[in-house]
């Protein structure tokens, strides 16, 4: 906690010549509890002093008086250590904590900043995929922690519905699609359709120059290739829409890539105009080679924009409408070599901002029940997927625990939970193993399991049924486990703030682990509910705070912290 970093440096300052902010930045905390609550590395002091850093740390530690709050100063290798009064750290963090409730966590770092997060993304007359899957949960994890300290976020699905594709399956429609049938299209037909064109299209060739015809039309505004391209994307939406509602994932905006069909025009002279423009193959292209990328293509020869225009276009309208601080692509790993190309391309035409657009990436999905890939053929249905891990949890708490109320409520928002949590407990770059077995193991790192500790602490709360007060002793909660959970539910903030630096919602989820299992080495020591009442409230005040810090932490990450379960 700051006040305490603050007093260390306060007292650090006077003994070197280091700057109170300097120092503030160089203090870290132990991996464990012997070697202190605080530490200062003096290595940095080496290289000014030329002194070895364990001499320095040695000499430190004997001049350095303890003052309150800090207790005890000891050098530990390169380190000067610093053990922190507990009473008044407890009663501080706690205090907060009880204060602050839902809104322990928040801070106002980002306020009067904007971040834009283009998140999922999907493409319409296709299913929504894995890795859009994976796009929507990282991105409205990022979109959480932003808010959480005070930005204003801005929430993008960039649909694609726009591209040469669109030209195949008007094509397709008109050929083999059944009009009398509209109404009840699903994605799936329209995917089917796909798939006939390609098919035919292996055949006759003509059919290709065909769909090219029409999505020239559709790109001129003619109203049949509208009405058709409308009707696609309405009934797509529609079943996007029924998932994100599932996962309660919210969005400020669909701006799709059509969005942008009035607007390529003016990009692409901006580009010219820069002089960055070539010809190639009869295409326009930015050449990159001297930045050892293959060049962006902004126009095939046949005048159509690409994904890349769109994607150039699309940042210049972002900057204009909501003049940015930051911008964030959730996208997939593969499309690495596509970002950079586009902000290549923006750096080149002069924006400064381009390096203030940020491609956070993400490893892939990956399936060992292979059950499930072939269930309906070969995608995995996202709706089927959470639909199961619904009816699974539902089982289990049949199983478990068969009087409990709302069973269907609770079984939704654990079996949505588990999915979202098992997404983002690696580290986003990674590829996830989906396994039903550990998705759903209550007694693993899982989002049942930070749940089903949330429900037993707010059990123990019932139990008690007084109301909780922080007016309370706090030299009762001096025990080492009591102590080291204090010191896990002071870690929330930080924690928010690192997971946003590194655009990284895992830290978050490993923390919430960290926190579970502190909670139970001090539950397992601890009787929280005895006789002693003067006791007794101190450990209910840690109780109902490591409650409070997992309910914040898993509503960032998008997950529900039912009561009971
Ligand atoms: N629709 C794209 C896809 O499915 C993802 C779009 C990501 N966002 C963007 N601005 N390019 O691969």
């Amino acid at each position: 906690m700051d006040y305490f970093v603050k007093s260390i440096a306060s007292l650090l300052k006077e003994k070197t010549n280091l700057r109170e902010d300097e120092i503030e930045k160089l203090i870290e905390i132990p991996p464990v509890q012997k070697m202190g609550d605080y530490a200062f590395p003096c290595y940095t002091l080496s290289k000014v002093l030329k002194k070895p850093p364990n001499s320095i740390a040695e000499e430190l530690s004997k001049t350095l008086h303890a003052i309150s709050p800090v207790a005890e100063i000891r050098a530990i290798g390169p380190y000067v250590n610093f053990f922190v009064d507990k009473t008044i750290f407890s009663k501080m963090l706690l205090k907060k904590v009880h204060e602050e409730q839902d809104l322990y966590g928040s801070a106002k770092v980002g306020s009067g900043k904007t971040i834009v997060i283009d998140y999922s993304s999907p493409n319409i007359a296709k299913h929504l995929a894995v890795h859009h899957l994976r796009s929507a949960l990282i991105g409205n994890a990022i979109y959480h922690i932003y808010k959480t300290l005070g930005y204003n976020c801005v929430g993008i699905n960039h649909l694609g519905d726009w591209g040469t594709q669109f030209g195949q399956l008007i094509v397709a429609y008109k050929k083999w699609g059944d009009e009398s049938a509209r109404k009840v299209y699903t994605v799936t037909d329209l995917n089917n359709l796909y798939v006939r064109f390609h098919q035919e299209a292996a055949k006759n060739a003509a059919l290709e120059d065909e769909a090219r015809e029409w999505f020239k039309k559709l790109e001129a505004g003619d109203s049949e290739a509208k009405e058709l391209w409308q009707h696609f994307k309405d009934i797509s939406l529609k079943e996007f829409q029924k998932i994100y509602d599932m996962l309660e994932i919210h969005f400020d905006a669909f701006i799709g890539e059509s969005f942008y069909n009035t607007m390529v025009e003016d990009t692409v002279k901006r580009i010219k105009k820069k002089g960055l423009t070539k010809i190639s193959e009869e295409a326009l292209i930015v050449d990159l080679e001297p930045y050892n990328m293959p060049p962006c293509l902004l126009r095939k020869k046949d005048d159509a924009t690409l994904y890349a225009t769109r994607d150039i276009a699309a940042a210049e309208y972002r900057m204009k409408t909501y003049t940015f601080d930051n911008m964030v692509y959730v996208v997939g790993s593969e499309q690495k070599l596509h970002f950079k190309q586009v902000y290549k391309v923006l750096e080149l035409m002069g924006y400064d901002w381009a390096n203030r657009c940020v491609h956070v990436d993400f490893g892939l999905m990956k399936f060992k029940d292979g059950k499930m890939s072939t269930r309906k053929g070969k995608v995995i249905l996202l709706e089927d997927l959470l639909i199961e891990a619904i009816e699974r949890v539902r089982k289990i708490i049949e199983e478990k625990n068969p009087s409990l109320e709302n069973k269907d409520a609770v079984a939704k928002e654990v079996g949505i939970g588990a999915v979202i949590f098992t997404d983002l407990s690696t580290r986003r770059t990674k590829d996830v193993v989906f396994e039903w077995e550990s998705v759903l193991n209550f007694e693993g790192e899982t989002g049942p399991y930070v749940q089903y500790t949330h429900a037993r602490l707010c059990s123990i709360l019932r139990k008690y049924g007084k109301p909780v007060t922080a007016d309370i002793n706090y030299e009762l909660l001096k025990e080492d486990e009591a102590f080291a959970l204090v010191k896990n539910l002071s870690q929330f903030p930080t924690t928010i703030l690192k997971a946003a630096e590194f655009y990284e919602p895992s830290l978050i989820s490993n923390y919430l682990i960290d926190v579970c299992a502190s909670l139970n080495r001090f539950y397992n020591t601890h009787r929280v509910l005895s006789d002693d009442e003067e006791l007794t409230r101190a450990r209910i005040l840690l109780v109902d705070s490591t409650r409070q810090v997992i309910k914040n932490g898993l509503s960032i990450l998008g997950i529900h912290s039912p009561d009971r379960m």
